[in-house]
């Protein structure tokens, strides 16, 4: 096939798996495993047998550059290469981006992607476990995205330590029953009162990223704290 088409590499696509979310590609053709996706004006640089990429994610990586408004402060919990932290860096005028992540695979290809996008100076990287890396940012962030499939649920309680006091936008992604879309929606809400019930949650936006099973749809909750 490769013959056929010229191509030099080929990749066969596998399971993302691990608490690294670590890729499944497999190369059948050449050692080079690094590749470089540009969309929507953002370079996304990574090596693929190590890091995923989910092209089905195209429309939230899209609506993070565009959500954020002007001197925000966001604070990215599971950055892995810059999913969501590249198009906020690149298409917003957000006063900084502080990037949580713990696979170093991931890390190096960040890196690689703020100094290639020319954003490096706005971001600031915090490697390891973000339920301690995030303990310098207490109270710092107008924003934060939980962008970690299933569940981003352990890290609730960082990423509510981490907004302002004055409140701000907690967007969570999770995996709901494509008809039980409120009902995932409202229990999330309520495992957040539960962790803080000082704090006022409502839901500002339920968003359907795309299907993730039959029957499953990846979504991402707006939930807006006061
Ligand atoms: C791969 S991203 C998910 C990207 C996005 N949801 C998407 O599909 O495009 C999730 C990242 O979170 C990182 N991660 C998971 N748990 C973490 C933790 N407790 N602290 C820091 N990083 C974590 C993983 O290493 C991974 O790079």
């Amino acid at each position: 096939m490769a013959d056929g088409l010229g191509a030099t590499r080929l990749g066969q696509i596998g399971e993302v798996t691990g608490d690294y979310r670590e890729s499944g590609v497999r190369m059948l053709l050449g050692d080079d495993d690094w590749v470089i996706r540009r969309e929507s004006g953002v370079d996304y640089g990574y090596n693929m047998t190590k890091c995923m990429f989910s092209a089905g994610n195209v429309n939230e990586r899209r609506r993070m550059g565009e959500v954020v408004s002007q001197g925000e402060v966001v604070v990215d919990m599971f950055s892995g290469i810059g999913y969501y932290s590249l198009p906020v860096l690149i298409h917003s005028e957000a006063a900084h981006v502080h990037c949580c992540e713990w696979n170093p695979e991931a890390i190096g290809a960040l890196k690689w992607n703020l100094k290639r996008n020319g954003v490096r100076e706005n971001c600031t990287i915090h490697e390891g476990d973000n339920r301690q890396s995030s303990g310098v940012l207490k109270g710092v962030a107008d924003r934060v995205i939980l962008g970690l499939l299933p569940t981003s649920e352990s890290s609730f309680g960082p990423s509510i330590e981490v907004l302002r006091e004055s409140g701000g936008t907690i967007h969570v992604h999770g995996l709901a029953n494509s008809d039980s879309h409120r009902e995932w929606s409202e229990e999330v809400v309520r495992n957040f009162r539960r962790l803080d019930p000082s704090y006022e949650f409502t839901i500002s936006d339920i968003v359907r990223v795309k299907s993730y099973a039959p029957k499953w749809d990846h979504l991402v909750l707006d939930i807006r704290v006061n």
